[in-house]
């Protein structure tokens, strides 16, 4: 292109930008006078908000994945608030613990991966290693068994690709995330729950209408399983790795089963138990660490706690245990510490604290995300629930975990028998307290 054609269409665009700034300017000098104060401004956003919200909810299964425009966030603060995570530049969609309880890892629509350590929860300084999803952005995701992989769905591919944990060599011994292998694409919606069993034998992909899939760690797939839940809202992998168990459209949550044979190839999957006694569809369950508890929410407006250590194979139902009003209605997230004491519920923003013993409500956290939460979850020790909304994890101490403790410690103290038993729980409750209150006094007590 010779120089004359170049500059010609160069000095047209630079007129026309030059017109419209102008205009801008003009405009902007003219609207000033009727601009509305900041503070009108976000009253109507919010009420804005309040409107759609209330609309979004009635129609709604999926948990919340939407963000929603708010006004001003500010910061949220609280004393069980362990430490906030920022390193994402778009949305977390998905998060996981590694089952040696070192790691968190976030996915989010920034299509990056990011491992962060739970050691450094404490600490001012939060640290991360970034691997990056190549071509795609990861929707959902879940450690291996032996901490050393990841299994992802991804968006555009709706496929599922397994991620390697590696070690740098060169000789520093930094940690590497590395797409391995992508699985084909099998689902016809989108993958809503991604899966790995603590076998380590097989995956579970679970996607929106009512398929889930066992896949040998190969990508075959083993079995395809109908929820008959019109439409799937969760699914999950029981962390004794035996159960898949999903829930929808439908008020029940439904688990199989996952059968291997002796010589450890696959059988079959057998349907094994249901929780039944919510009155609508059920956005969110969790299982604690052996499974023997679970943890609902439903759009009926309650959650429940289960008993599911159940002979479900002679017919017996899981039993209910607690249940309690959901703060607010639309879709919620809902999480069971690993000793099945506390259930957390997230509701857009906030947060309910329930004693899975007693039903009573510890704590209620407001505004603790600018956006609407995409996860709730206990770590591996139980010592922190994280959740997270728009780019930033919130790690929260457990501290009703804490205090349920030191109520049945005491309990036991009440009743216990021989001056050796009731040394031994002095001992433990004062322990227990002390815990406490380093967590809720951090000043106290620097790690
Ligand atoms: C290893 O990681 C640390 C901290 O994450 C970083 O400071 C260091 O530069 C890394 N070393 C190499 C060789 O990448
Ligand atoms: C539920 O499933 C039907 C078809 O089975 C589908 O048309 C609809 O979009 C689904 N709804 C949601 C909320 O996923
Ligand atoms: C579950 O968690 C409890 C307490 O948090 C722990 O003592 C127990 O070992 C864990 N069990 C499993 C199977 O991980
Ligand atoms: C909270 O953390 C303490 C200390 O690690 C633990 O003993 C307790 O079981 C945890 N509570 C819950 C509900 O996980």
């Amino acid at each position: 292109m010779s120089e004359s054609e170049a500059s010609l269409p160069l000095i047209a665009v630079t007129a026309a930008v030059g017109a419209i700034v102008l205009l801008f300017t003009l405009l902007c000098s003219v609207f000033r006078r009727e601009k509305p104060t900041q503070e009108e401004n976000d009253k109507d956003k919010q009420t804005a908000n309040a409107v759609s919200e209330k609309s979004n909810s009635n129609k709604k299964v999926k948990p919340v994945t939407k963000s929603i425009k708010k006004p001003a966030h500010i910061p949220f603060t609280h004393e069980w608030l362990s430490c906030t995570l920022k390193g994402h530049s778009s949305r977390i969609v998905s998060l996981d613990f590694s089952p040696n309880g070192k790691y968190l890892i976030t996915a989010s629509e920034d299509r990056a991966l990011m491992l962060w350590s739970v050691k450094e929860f404490r600490q001012k300084e939060h640290k991360y290693i970034r691997g990056n999803v190549e071509f795609d952005s990861a929707t959902h995701i879940a450690f291996s068994p032996d901490s050393r992989a990841l299994v992802a769905s991804l968006a555009n591919e709706n496929a599922v690709r397994i991620f390697r944990l590696g070690k740098k060599d060169d000789g520093s011994h930094n940690v590497t995330i590395s797409g391995a292998v992508t699985f084909p694409q099998k689902h016809k919606h989108d993958i809503i729950g991604v899966g790995i069993s603590s076998s380590g034998k097989w995956i579970m992909t679970c996607s929106g209408d009512t398929t889930i899939l066992i896949w040998d760690l190969k990508g075959e797939i083993l079995t395809t399983i109908d929820t008959h839940q019109v439409n799937n809202s969760c699914g999950k992998v029981s962390p004794c790795g035996r159960f898949v168990a999903s829930s929808g459209f439908t008020s029940d949550v439904k688990a199989w089963e996952v059968h291997f044979d002796k010589s450890g190839t696959f059988s079959k999957v057998k349907r094994a138990f249901e929780l039944k006694g919510h009155l609508a569809g059920v956005y969110d369950f969790d299982f604690n660490n052996d499974s023997r508890r679970m943890a609902s929410v439903s759009k009926d407006g309650t959650w429940k706690v289960w008993d599911t250590d159940v002979r479900y194979d002679m017919g017996q139902d899981p039993k209910l245990l607690c249940s309690g009003q959901v703060s607010n209605p639309g879709p919620a997230l809902v999480a069971l510490s690993p000793d099945g004491r506390t259930v957390a519920v997230g509701v857009d923003t906030s947060i309910a604290f329930w004693d899975a013993a007693n039903g009573q409500q510890d704590q209620f956290l407001e505004n603790v995300h600018a956006d609407s939460m995409s996860c709730l979850k206990f770590d591996i020790s139980g010592r922190y629930l994280v959740c997270s909304g728009g780019k930033h994890v919130h790690a929260l101490h457990n501290v009703t975990g804490y205090r349920a403790t030191v109520a049945e410690l005491e309990e036991k103290l009440r009743t216990a028998s021989g001056p050796g038993m009731k040394e031994r729980l002095k001992q433990q409750v004062s322990e227990a307290r002390e815990a406490l209150e380093n967590i809720l006094s951090p000043s106290k007590d620097s790690p």
